[in-house]
């Protein structure tokens, strides 16, 4: 028999599962998360938020720490300063945040120039600090997202994990590479039972999964409590809702409908078009639309033509349209 996994709990806040949707820059918004979380994923991140600009009242940082109709609403934000990473987590509890993720993950360039993101698993003292500060601020669960640690020399995950659990930190999610390894190779979800062995509180692991199979295969191999989805949502914001059924116990999760995932990709279209108004709107929806159809395209009826168009028009109505008949070609629609 498979096994069953409880649902999480991040300190005192019970969830309703185990399965999370991660935290991504340009396509976790608030739209998207609204979707995910409706269709049962167990919790869904912010996209990372830099903690200055939130606290300087940028216009876009605000945006991307929107949550409202989410339960329970998580902002991830980013930073190298304690003080900053502290009044920016102040603002988000006194703006309904219910949990506030620290990242020290992000691999990127851009981020990690300021010493933030998975940089800071070069500086442990410097990682507990801005920890510690944000914990002292807020008094909603605290959790951290970490790689296995900057290189192959320095797999430091556990340790920072351990003194993360010490200051009182709810949970951890660990994607499991390397800060070098950026996103080549596979994720090692083996590697992340050093971190389950080291610490009491949750663990949630992260990479490369694509399926119920998959989550199965990493809470074996990693010992973790939680399994967080990234890339593989774009496209299929059910998908962790889905999973969450079946590492809860259903026998038979249900997958939603074709008719539930049309609607589901036109409410999708239409929430980018309000939130970031017609021109941004649509360059925001190509990702998810190119999602939309790498998983349900039928070559025999979709043609690249078509793909094409549903991809680069300018006009909200044909894009409507596409997507419409997107859905009602595909294979399964077709077959059915
Ligand atoms: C486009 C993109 C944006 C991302 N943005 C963030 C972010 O803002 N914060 C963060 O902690 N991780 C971010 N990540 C990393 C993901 O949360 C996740 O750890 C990684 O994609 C591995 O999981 P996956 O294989 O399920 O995608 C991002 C990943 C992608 C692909």
């Amino acid at each position: 028999m498979a096994a069953i996994y409880p649902p999480l709990k991040l300190g005192p806040l019970q969830l309703d599962g185990c399965v999370a949707l991660a935290p991504m820059s340009g396509v976790t918004d608030v739209v998207m998360r609204k979707i995910a979380r409706r269709f049962g994923a167990s919790m869904v991140v912010s996209e990372m938020v830099a903690s200055h600009q939130l606290v300087y009242g940028d216009a876009e940082a605000q945006l991307r720490a929107e949550g409202s109709g989410i339960d329970p609403h998580i902002v991830q934000l980013a930073g190298c300063q304690p003080h900053w990473m502290a009044e920016a987590a102040r603002l988000s509890e006194a703006s309904g945040a219910s949990v506030i993720d620290i990242n020290m993950g992000c691999p990127a360039k851009k981020v990690i120039g300021g010493e933030a993101g998975s940089a800071l698993m070069r500086d442990l003292d410097h990682a507990t600090q801005l920890i510690q500060a944000v914990l002292d601020a807020v008094s909603i669960p605290v959790t951290v997202k970490m790689r296995l640690g900057w290189d192959d020399h320095n797999r430091n995950a556990p340790e920072l994990a351990q003194r993360a659990e010490q200051a009182g930190v709810a949970a951890v999610t660990v994607h499991g590479r390397t800060r070098n390894q950026f996103y080549k190779g596979k994720a090692d979800w083996a590697a992340i039972r050093a971190v389950t062995d080291a610490v009491s509180i949750p663990v949630i692991v992260n990479g490369d999964c694509l399926s119920l199979s998959d989550a199965r295969d990493m809470l074996s191999q990693s010992g973790g409590q939680g399994v967080m989805i990234g890339r593989a949502a774009t496209g299929q914001p059910w998908l962790a809702g889905f999973i969450a059924q079946g590492l809860a116990g259903s026998d038979h999760p249900r997958f939603p409908s074709v008719e539930e995932r049309k609607e589901a990709a036109l409410e999708h279209y239409e929430g980018l078009l309000s939130l970031y108004g017609h021109k941004m709107g649509i360059r925001h929806a190509r990702k998810h639309l190119a999602g939309y159809a790498e998983h349900h395209a039928n070559p025999l009826h979709f043609s690249d033509e078509e793909r094409l168009r549903l991809l680069t028009s300018l006009d909200p109505a044909e894009v409507r349209h596409l997507l419409i008949a997107l859905f009602e070609t595909s294979a399964e629609k077709v077959a059915a």
